[in-house]
């Protein structure tokens, strides 16, 4: 039996694949360190082990609403005034199995084949997939270098038509770790303003900022608060990738087709798991764990960004949001697919191609920080050796 032909484009994450094949090597006795996994290597806070813990021992253990419950929409609520200055109601709050459940709800319950979907590039690629698999057409507005990684306003001009449905932005950006300025999200609302679509906006990483920058929503802009969609979770910042959580917030309109179809995607998420998180964002001010986390990535990012820069052939923009860095290779002459196994079969570093995340990919590289200093230090002695080899061989 063939498979549906909406999934002829499917192929696996090449974030996993890298993985799979650092698991083989390290299988064979080579010790690798690894800027692949965008997942943090701190446990999750204790004070949110302890509220899922005493959740399922008071039988928080049944089905929940689509939406998580009344306490968690309120928390997420809650948190968006308090921390970004903007006010929704908890019933416009859905839960979602991850923000990769969240994105593929959101793009799933709009997209006809068809529709055009504007999307980064390079970008976390499931956007891109989902996209396809719901036969709507994917275009893609380029994040460059040499724009700070900023929307081209002109360009992005250029690919909406009457058939664009949706526009997806990321800030902090996975791979690039770039944030998008106000007057950035300014010139694309001015834009959108009267256009009839949905912004797709994924948030993840927003509590993952550094050097005094916030991450804006484009929900913050009156030109876009009606239409925007946006996706946040609690894996990156609050360490929990395992515990497969996040939600959406939509505007009023949305939320039915979002509720009705989440339904029959994963028919609500876990009871203690809502629970948990419930505490967690209620009860994070008073712990502060994301604060330290966060320091302690800034303290990785400052010492990679600078030891990077100091070297011949690689280069990096100071990244100012989530724990990546998108590093400039071209000067070794190499392809990113070229180099990444180059740098892991000789010197046991993993990064991640930037050609996976879109042909702009293409010179660059992404190593994550999530993982420790401690690797971060060993990786730049190994980097710096590297350079110096490139060197020698007259590159
Ligand atoms: C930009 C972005 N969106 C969504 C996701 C998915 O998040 P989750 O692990 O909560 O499903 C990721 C994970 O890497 C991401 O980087």
């Amino acid at each position: 039996m063939k498979k549906a032909d909406r999934l002829n484009k499917l192929e696996m994450s090449k974030i996993r694949m890298t993985s799979k094949k650092m698991d083989a090597i390290e299988a064979s006795g080579q010790k690798i360190i690894r800027f692949t996994y965008g997942e943090p290597n701190f446990n999750t806070p204790d004070y949110i082990k302890e509220a899922a813990k005493k959740a399922i021992d008071e039988n928080h253990t049944k089905y929940t609403d689509y939406t998580g419950s009344p306490a968690f929409q309120a928390a997420v609520a809650a948190k968006y005034e308090r921390e970004n200055g903007l006010k929704f109601k908890p019933s416009q709050v859905i839960s979602t199995h991850g923000g990769a459940q969240a994105a593929y709800l959101v793009l799933t319950t709009f997209l006809n084949p068809g529709d055009e979907v504007i999307i980064p590039n390079p970008m976390y690629n499931i956007y891109r997939i989902i996209g396809e698999i719901c036969g709507a057409t994917v275009k893609e507005y380029k994040l460059k270098e040499e724009n700070g990684f900023q929307i081209d306003l002109k360009e992005m001009e250029s690919l909406i038509t009457d058939k664009t449905k949706m526009i997806v932005i990321c800030s902090p950006s996975n791979p690039i770790g770039s944030v998008l300025t106000d007057e950035n999200l300014e010139g694309l609302g001015e834009l959108v303003k009267d256009k009839d679509l949905i912004i797709c906006s994924d948030e993840m990483y927003e509590r993952l900022t550094y050097d005094g920058v916030q991450a804006s929503s484009p929900a913050k802009f009156d030109t876009m608060r009606d239409k925007t969609i946006i996706i946040n979770g609690f894996s990156k910042a609050f360490a929990m990738t395992g515990w497969r959580i996040g939600y959406v917030i939509t505007p009023e309109e949305w939320f039915e087709p979002l509720y009705l179809h989440t339904g029959h995607q994963v028919s609500g998420m876990a009871d203690f798991i809502i629970e948990a998180c419930t505490v967690a964002l209620n009860d994070e001010p008073k712990y502060g764990t994301i604060e330290k986390m966060r320091a302690e990535f800034d303290e990785r990012r400052k010492f990679l960004v600078k030891e990077i820069n100091s070297m011949k052939h690689f280069s990096c923009l100071n990244p100012v949001g989530a724990f990546y860095i998108f590093m400039n290779i071209k000067k070794t002459g190499m392809t990113s697919d070229e180099f990444c196994d180059w740098i892991v079969e000789n010197y046991g570093v993993a990064m991640i191609t930037g050609s996976c995340f879109g042909s702009e990919g293409e010179g660059f590289v992404r190593i994550s920080y999530a993982s420790s200093m401690e690797d971060c230090k060993a990786a730049m002695e190994i980097l710096h050796k590297a350079d110096e080899d490139l060197t020698a061989q007259g590159k």
